[in-house]
């Protein structure tokens, strides 16, 4: 069997879940590895993840993001890393439903980033050990009885597992084309202490430690495989130590769980109700059934599973009760369908307020932020007093100002969250007068529609002060938005289009 011992490890993604686990693993039974990780502290990070291993000298810890090629050539000079252990990625199936190209931005790009680094960096990476998911195999069907072995084909379903393919053919080729010594994992899904609440597990302890209904994607007749962290982690140092250069490793137990079984189990632990406390919610868009993996070949490596389910989930049931504000304020996770990212100018739909949630870091605790952009509706009426809870679905149909600044906050939010700094000009690209604006009006609403223009004299006679006329360049937040639109595009979508009144032969 080859051994391989590293020197300088870089792990990516550490101030996640899983990798935190595997650093605090490697610190601890590895004194003279040098560990450095690099983790952009996204929403589901917290660098209280890796307490055990902060005063340790053989750990540093950087903030930055994978996908800064400066940032990751002088890393891996000046660190002399030898061996990459790439976790970092987005990791949530429902935030991919709804902005997938954070997905593809930090999971594809960020993976090439890394990978032509160690071109640069030629000679001196004796191990890429890229993580990616069992989710790539797609769906196994219900009645399989033989798991997805390494040659499978990969057949992902959802935006995430796509892009978790897509970066697992970029590691494939740079093996191929340059000689990187590449290893890749496939795991199925992990739980434990130090998981973000978004995910299954976790969420349905926070909920059920507050007495809330657990919300059930669909059925919940879907089945997924789930290893305990500590497990896992001790895979990933076999896979370091003993894993073949060019080879796939499946890291999955043969134990399946239905997702109602994995609420039953938790409302057991909690003395709850299952009929009185589970509730059935809408599905995903694709809702894989079950991803069953042939883990024989990790096997083969001497590696076995050593936390049984019942030991596995009460460790994390007491790890969430004796830290319930490691996470801080994380309402907005608890959803039946959290998207912690947003596309800007995307009308997210029925799914409620979650949707307008931003995670703001202060210290080493997450907040949430809630912006709020609702006008009076039959239940929240005026002088009521009843106001908009966080939970009420967004209700943008006021006025041009609350539709506007409904439309401008998720782009906030988003800027929030990617951590950007300093002056940004705020506003659409482009110019519109309002001659313009109201040609648009006269072709979309009212065909017979006239105006008279007032000429500047008369304009300046009847308005309290003089007009201030500029034109903002946005294009510092179209760089960071390709997506967003010129102000003309943005108010014939968002404005004129739907209260279109003009029939396409130009009658109203
Ligand atoms: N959680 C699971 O059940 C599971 C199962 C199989 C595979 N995986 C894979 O394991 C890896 C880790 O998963 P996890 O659940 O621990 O993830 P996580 O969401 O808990 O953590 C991901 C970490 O990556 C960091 N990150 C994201 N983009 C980054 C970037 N561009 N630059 C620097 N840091 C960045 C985040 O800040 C975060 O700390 C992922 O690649 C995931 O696809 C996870």
């Amino acid at each position: 069997m080859t051994t391989y011992k590293p020197k300088s490890i870089l792990i990516t993604g550490a101030a996640g879940f899983i990798a935190s686990h595997v650093a605090n693993r490697l610190i601890r039974n590895y004194p003279y590895y040098k560990i450095v990780v690099l983790d952009k502290l996204d929403y589901c990070s917290s660098l209280k993840n890796l307490l055990p291993s902060r005063s340790s000298p053989n750990f540093k810890f950087v903030k930055g993001d994978i996908a800064s090629a400066d940032l990751v050539n002088f890393l891996l000079i000046t660190e002399e890393i030898d061996t990459i252990m790439h976790f970092a990625a987005q990791t949530h199936v429902d935030n991919s439903f709804g902005n997938s190209f954070e997905f593809t931005k930090n999971n594809i790009y960020g993976t090439h980033v890394l990978l032509e680094a160690c071109k640069v960096a030629s000679g001196q990476i004796r191990r890429f050990i890229h993580v990616s998911t069992d989710e790539v195999y797609g769906e196994t069907d219900e009645d399989a009885l033989v798991g997805n072995h390494e040659a499978s084909q990969l057949l992902p379903t959802n935006p995430y597992s796509a892009t978790k393919a897509g970066a697992e053919m970029l590691v494939m080729a740079y093996g191929r084309s340059y000689g990187l010594p590449v290893i890749t994992t496939r795991g199925n899904n992990v739980y434990g202490p130090n998981q973000f609440p978004e995910k299954l597990i976790p969420k349905f302890i926070l909920l059920a430690m507050k007495g809330q209904p657990l919300p059930i994607h669909g059925d919940g007749a879907n089945v997924r495989s789930y290893l305990y962290c500590e497990d896992v982690a001790e895979a990933f140092e076999v896979i370091l130590h003993h894993g073949e250069v060019g080879h796939v490793y499946n890291i999955g137990t043969k134990k399946e769980r239905r997702v109602i079984d994995v609420a039953q189990d938790i409302c057991k632990l909690f003395s709850l109700d299952p009929d009185a406390v589970i509730k059935f919610v809408e599905n995903r868009p694709f809702n894989d059934q079950r991803y069953f993996l042939d883990d024989q070949k990790l096997k083969n490596l001497g590696w076995s599973e050593r936390t049984t389910w019942e030991e596995g989930l009460k460790k994390t049931m007491e790890w969430y009760t004796t830290n319930p504000d490691w996470w801080g304020d994380v309402t907005g996770a608890l959803v039946p369908h959290p998207r912690m990212l947003m596309m800007p100018g995307i009308d997210n739909g029925s799914s409620g307020s979650s949707q307008q949630t931003v995670m703001t870091k202060s210290g080493s605790q997450s907040r949430m932020v809630v912006p709020s952009s609702k006008s009076y509706d039959a239940e929240h009426q005026e002088g009521s007093g009843i106001g908009f809870k966080e939970e009420d679905k967004p209700n943008f149909a006021g006025s041009f100002y609350s539709k506007t600044k409904g439309m401008l906050l998720p782009i906030s939010v988003e800027m929030a969250k990617r951590n950007c700094r300093g002056i940004w000009n705020f506003t659409n690209p482009g110019v519109v007068s309002h001659n313009e604006i109201l040609e648009m009006y006269k072709l979309y609403i009212e065909p017979n529609f006239k105006w008279t223009n007032f000429t500047i004299e008369e304009q300046a006679k009847v308005i309290v002060a003089a007009r201030s006329n500029n034109e903002l360049d946005a294009s510092k937040l179209k760089s960071e938005f390709p997506e967003l639109l010129s102000i003309k595009e943005s108010l014939i979508k968002y404005v004129f289009e739907p209260n279109k009144k003009v029939h396409s032969n130009g009658v109203a």
